[in-house]
Parts: C-alpha cells; structure tokens; sequence
C-alpha cells in the first residue's frame, strides 16, 4: 500500500495536462468515485488499529497533493489564456472599428441618389482637362475673365493642359457622345486659385447636372430642383430663383433655398434673409448645343450645378469649410451614425 501511495504521488508530481479536457480526466482519475485515491481509502479500513495513524497521513497527503495540483495548473491555465472563453465557439465576437463616411461622401451620395430617382445616370471625366471642354465648348468668350491665370490652374504654363475649374466639362464630353435625350448628374472633384479660407478652397467638389429633350422648358428646370430641395432639406423647404448670369446658359439663375435652420425667420448662418444659395442653373445656350454637335432649333435642355461642400455645410451646420479637408478625427467622427 506505501507502495502505491509513493507512485500516486509521483505521478501527480510529473502531471502535466495539455489541455482543460486532461486535467478533468486527472480528477476523476484520482478523485472519481472509483479514483485511484478513493480506492485508497477504502483499503485504509483494513488496517489495523496501531497502523492507522502513519498510513492516515500518508493517504491524506497524496490526497492534498492532487488537489493541490489540479488548482495549480487551472490558475496557471486561466492566467495564461481564459481557456473557459477560448472553449466557447458561439461566443460574439470582438467589435472591429469600421470608421465612417466623409460628410463630402455621405452628401454626395445622397444628391446622386434623388437625381437617380428621377432617371439620371452618373458621368465622369478627368480632372485634368482642355481649354475646349473647361470654357470654349460653354461659349466662355476669349477674354473672358474665368479663364485668367488668377481662377484656373494651368499645367506647365501650357493654356491648353488645366484642372477643370467645374465639371460642366463632363456635360460636355456627354453632348458630344450621346444623342438626346440626355439625362446626366457629373459628380467631382474641381480646382480653382483661390485663397483657402472658412468659405472658399482651391480645391473643392461639385455635382452639376444636365437636361436635354424635345420642348424642355424653363418650368421643368423648376420643378426638378424644387424636388431636389424638398428631398434634400425636407418637406417644408421651399426655392427661389434670382437671375444670374453664366456663359452657358440662357436665362440663368441661382437658387435660394429657405433657412433650414430657421424655417425662414431669418438667423445667423442666412444672415437674417431666410434664404441660402445652392446652386446655379439655367437653359443651355444654343451655342453650347450647336458646338457639341446637338440641333438646337429640334432639342433644349436646362443644367445646374452645385457645391457639395456648400450644401454639406448647411445640411450639418459646419462652419469652416477647411475642416473637410483636415482629416481630423474628432469632426469625421461625429458622421458616424450617418449611413
Ligand atoms: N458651372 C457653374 C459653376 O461652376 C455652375 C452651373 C452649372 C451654373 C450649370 C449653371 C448651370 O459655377
């Protein structure tokens, strides 16, 4: 019996489970109902009397030992990873941080996605642009002052390599390809010389528009924008339309939409008019269509184009127009919820 004692107690001693599932097989090994040391103590019974005491320690000790052994290597176990937690397969798992969408994004999206509803299709080009696409082909005259050095970047001094200064070029790669009808929202990035300030940044993002139908008139420009509005600032918004003057358009006009943020009372951010600018717009110029090869006595149309920065600002309240640009953690993080 001392023998086998001695042996339970050095195999205990050299124990070294790999995994949870062994150190419980080691328990009822031991300490199981039929263990190795329950058995043990059922032999003690047999002993006599004057032996009782010696064997009573011995078998009690190896009992202790086991114990002992089985907590140690749980603790260490749990120390070194949280073996119980590793062992759960439909535990959830750890949320990964996705970030969030630009605010010049999410508005970007969000103006394509209206005008998809009513039948537009999205057109790109480069950015990098001709003197054609960018002013020629809008009927910009030659002098005209949008082409001066001080507005467009040109590249290598060369007039005829520049960033375009508005992606009404886009509409103009679109004439020149398609036939009417011509439905096309041109999203993008524009560059124009001009000092960065809270309101203004030399390089900025547009979405502009194009129209182009038998007998398009000046009344569906108006209810297509009054849509957009609705759409974009809710329910209660309403327009209106001041004349204005650009090369590519006859008549042309820019659009006030009441104050969001006032209802049209008059606060801070309008400067107490109830209106804020987002866009202009107007009829294409007859020029425009007959230079982009479209008939201009069978087919009319009507553009308008827009800020994203612009209308993000007002949809968000953001006050600086640099923020955009900072990549500034604490402003992106607050878009967040926003899908
Ligand atoms: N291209 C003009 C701009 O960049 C906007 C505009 C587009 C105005 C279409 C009228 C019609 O300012």
């Amino acid at each position: 019996m001392i023998n086998k004692i001695e042996s339970l107690l050095k195999e205990t001693k050299e124990f070294s489970p790999k995994n949870p599932t062994e150190i419980e097989e080691f328990r009822i090994k031991m300490l199981g109902k039929k263990g190795a040391v329950t058995e043990i103590f059922e032999e003690f019974k047999t002993i006599p009397g004057e032996k009782k005491k010696e064997f009573g320690q011995k078998i009690n000790a190896l009992k202790n030992a086991v114990q002992q052994k089985i907590e140690e290597i749980k603790n260490s176990l749990t120390a070194s990873y949280d073996y119980e937690k590793m062992d759960d397969p439909s535990r959830p798992g750890n949320n990964a941080p996705i970030g969030s969408r630009h605010p010049i994004s999410l508005v970007k999206n969000e103006i394509i996605e209206i005008f998809t509803r009513l039948g537009y299709t999205v057109a790109d080009g480069p950015e990098i642009e001709d003197d054609w696409h960018v002013f020629s082909a809008l009927n910009f005259p030659p002098e005209h002052p949008a082409r001066d050095m001080q507005d467009t970047f040109f590249i290598e001094k060369d007039p005829d390599v520049l960033l375009r200064t508005h992606t009404s070029s886009i509409q103009v790669r679109v004439m020149e390809t398609q036939q009417p009808p011509i439905r096309v929202i041109c999203p993008g990035r524009v560059f124009r010389n001009e000092a960065i300030s809270a309101r203004a940044h030399c390089i900025f993002h547009q979405v502009e528009g194009l129209y182009i139908d038998e007998n398009v008139t000046f009344a569906d420009l108006k209810q297509s924008i009054l849509y957009f509005a609705k759409d974009l600032f809710g329910e209660d918004a309403t327009i209106r339309l001041r004349p204005s003057y650009f090369p590519f358009t006859e008549p042309s006009a820019e659009v006030d939409v009441s104050c969001n943020l006032c209802g049209g009372k008059g606060c801070a951010v309008c400067k107490g008019s109830g209106w804020l600018e987002i866009m202009g717009c107007g009829m294409v110029d007859p020029n425009v269509l007959e230079s982009c090869g479209i008939d201009s006595n069978k087919y009319s149309g009507f553009a308008f184009g827009m800020g994203i920065e612009r209308i993000s600002m007002l949809k968000y309240g953001v006050r600086d127009l640099r923020l955009y640009f900072e990549n500034d953690l604490r402003f992106l993080r607050q878009f967040d919820s926003v899908i």
